[in-house]
């Protein structure tokens, strides 16, 4: 079939990963005889610099008219002080919305192999495997924001009863594939917008009787994500709340630099790494490409549903990891470690 894609490397490590994610991308069309087409646009910092725009309209036009977009990392120090608009992110928040992407899928499942990368003990986080549904376009992220007038500056979490079912619905038809359970994440205690949360979720969980639904306040949830991570199997939460629970989920399984995420509920799916772009370790080629690698994997099934190619790829990524290779992030202190793009190679010599 054809496969029809737009890659936004975007900034810092972005390029670097992406660039492997698109050669092992290529060898899976290759072996599997899909036509890939491919177009790269700018997006972020590297949008701002060459047309003064984070998400110039000829690369948005790419995306809307592609199946998928595969994303690397938007952001830079040097747009720190630039006014919202002139961001890095604010081409990838433009981006998120202009493709309906609401549902944010954000797996984290531990590696056997990894036991050790983890700052957990073993027997912590032996059997970890959860989902993160982070919702994507509402909350915090997309308030009517106040910048700085005198000594303050506002934004507001909103959302409506819809938005709340249209996620809560994605988290409960994903638990049900899986081992259905959903804890939902919020803080109920304190805000109003989160006992709306947890109203609706319920209202919603009404439709699933066969999935267990739990409720944490978000304090408690990032405790028991470090100190029961196994008891979590799809976590269903806000935006913001979403955003850092992940990066806590990427430490928690190794590596930040493992996560994957498909943003999906519109036309168009975004695919992206959890990670940002990194501008610390950017342009030495030590940054690790498997979240790009398995984001392309869930771009395979989701939107292609191509099952057998994206299981090819995560087993590769599997077996890889199993016979030792590492990146610089999963390596122990003193221990070699591949490049960039000797982790590409080693996936796609394993794809099969
Ligand atoms: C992420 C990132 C983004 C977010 C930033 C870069 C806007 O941290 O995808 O997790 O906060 O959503
Ligand atoms: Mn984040």
């Amino acid at each position: 079939m054809e496969i029809k894609i737009t890659v936004l490397p975007g900034d810092g490590i972005g390029p670097e990963v992406t660039s492997e994610a698109v050669r092992v991308l290529e060898a899976v069309a290759e072996r599997f005889s899909h036509e890939l087409r491919l177009t790269t646009e700018k997006i972020g910092g590297v949008a701002i610099d060459e047309f003064n725009d984070p998400l110039p309209a000829h690369t948005l036009a790419a995306c809307l008219n592609s199946q998928a977009v595969l994303l690397g990392a938007v952001g830079h120090p040097a747009f720190d002080n630039h006014p919202t608009h002139l961001r890095p992110e604010a081409g990838l928040l433009k981006i998120r919305n202009a493709l309906g992407a609401y549902a944010n899928l954000r797996p984290a499942r531990l590696f056997t192999a990894l036991m050790e990368a983890s700052p957990l003990k073993a027997n912590v986080i032996d059997g970890t495997d959860m989902l993160i549904v982070r919702e994507l376009l509402g909350g915090l992220y997309f308030s009517q924001p106040r910048g700085a007038e005198g000594d303050s500056a506002l934004n507001t979490m909103r959302y409506s009863v819809p938005e709340i079912e249209r996620i809560a619905r994605v988290a409960f038809d994903l638990a049900r594939k899986r081992r259905r359970k959903v804890t939902s994440v919020d803080k109920s205690n304190v805000l109003e917008v989160s006992r709306l949360w947890r109203e609706t979720v319920i209202n919603i969980a009404k439709d699933y009787p066969d999935v267990t639904l739990e409720h944490q306040l978000v304090d408690a949830c990032a405790m028991a994500l470090v100190a029961r991570p196994a008891s979590f199997d799809v976590i269903l939460t806000e935006n913001m709340f979403g955003d850092i629970l992940s990066d806590e989920a990427g430490a928690v399984v190794g590596s930040l630099g493992l996560l994957a995420s498909a943003s999906t509920g519109g036309p168009v799916g975004l695919y992206e790494p959890v990670h940002g772009s990194a501008p610390d370790i950017a342009g030495r080629g030590i940054a690790n490409p498997l979240g790009a690698i398995l984001s392309t994997a869930m771009m395979l099934r989701y939107s292609f549903n191509l099952d057998t190619e994206a299981a090819s790829i995560e087993a590769a990524v599997e077996q890889t990891l199993a016979a030792g290779h590492r990146t610089r992030d999963l390596a122990a202190a003193g221990e070699p470690s591949l490049s960039t793009t000797e982790m590409g190679q080693r996936i796609i010599e394993r794809l099969t």
